[in-house]
């Protein structure tokens, strides 16, 4: 069944965070109720910060003990750097709300071997969700950025973590950094029940219309993205300044 896509386009930047922060938490409330637990993987970056932030204010009673919280990628730095995306999710998110330590599974970006990192974060995966060799997890909700180049996680356009189809976690060599980002593969990414894009700001407005309305070749690693059931793209209206409706 092909997935349902819906686009929602929202006024000031703030509607956009609060949409996404009610998003989680349906998906969070639906996924307990149903399987009694919530498997959400993060994403990183400057936009998410928001989101994270305003849960941590609106959802402290929310069931965090029943949350298992994950990295969709993360760059190639110990937990306290600044540019850690564990780091930005700790200050924004994780030291406020009464989350269990053992619900919080962290990418080890500190080792040195970035495909040792990887190779580690897929283990974890693999032992959480018990998955068979040949199987992916199923996530309840995957949150995605888009970079303006159109890349999402750390899957950027000509890496050749482009192509892989059969390990969950990769050490992605992007040449415009000169170093590994640690990232889901699309077969991960793909094989969520639920995954959401938050888009903000007037420099993404170029590749947001390209990535929803355009027909590229190669396709973006943006447009590379089809869960199983719900993908979401919610933008604030500067992000989304050049879409034709
Ligand atoms: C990262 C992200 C990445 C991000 C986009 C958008 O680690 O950088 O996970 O995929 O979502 O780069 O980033 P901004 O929100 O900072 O524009």
């Amino acid at each position: 069944m092909p997935c349902i896509r819906i686009i929602e386009v929202l006024p000031p930047p703030n509607d956009l965070f609060r949409a996404a922060a009610e998003e989680f938490v349906r998906a969070g409330r639906a996924a307990i109720a149903e399987r009694g637990r919530f498997t959400v993987a993060l994403s990183g970056g400057s936009t998410p910060r928001s989101l994270y932030s305003l849960l941590a204010q609106d959802q402290a009673d929310f069931s965090w003990s029943q949350t298992f919280l994950f990295f969709g990628d993360e760059r190639h730095v110990p937990p306290d750097h600044p540019e850690s995306n564990y780091r930005m999710v700790k200050e924004s998110l994780l030291s406020k709300v009464p989350i269990p330590a053992a619900n919080i599974y962290r990418i080890h970006a500190e080792m040195p071997d970035a495909d040792a990192a990887a190779a580690d974060y897929e283990q974890q995966l693999r032992k959480f969700f018990e998955l068979r060799p040949d199987e992916f997890p199923v996530f309840d909700l995957i949150l995605l950025g888009l970079g303006s180049d159109g890349h999402t996680a750390s899957l950027f356009p000509g890496s050749d973590g482009l192509k892989e189809q059969s390990r969950l976690v990769i050490a992605n060599w992007v040449d415009k950094f000169k170093a590994h980002r640690l990232t889901f593969t699309f077969p991960v990414l793909n094989n969520a029940k639920d995954l959401m894009f938050r888009v903000s700001g007037e420099r993404k407005s170029k590749m947001a219309i390209l990535v929803l309305e355009g027909k590229n070749t190669p396709p973006f690693p943006a447009q590379q993205i089809e869960p199983k059931n719900h993908l979401a793209w919610v933008l604030d209206k500067a992000a989304a300044a050049r879409l034709s409706n």
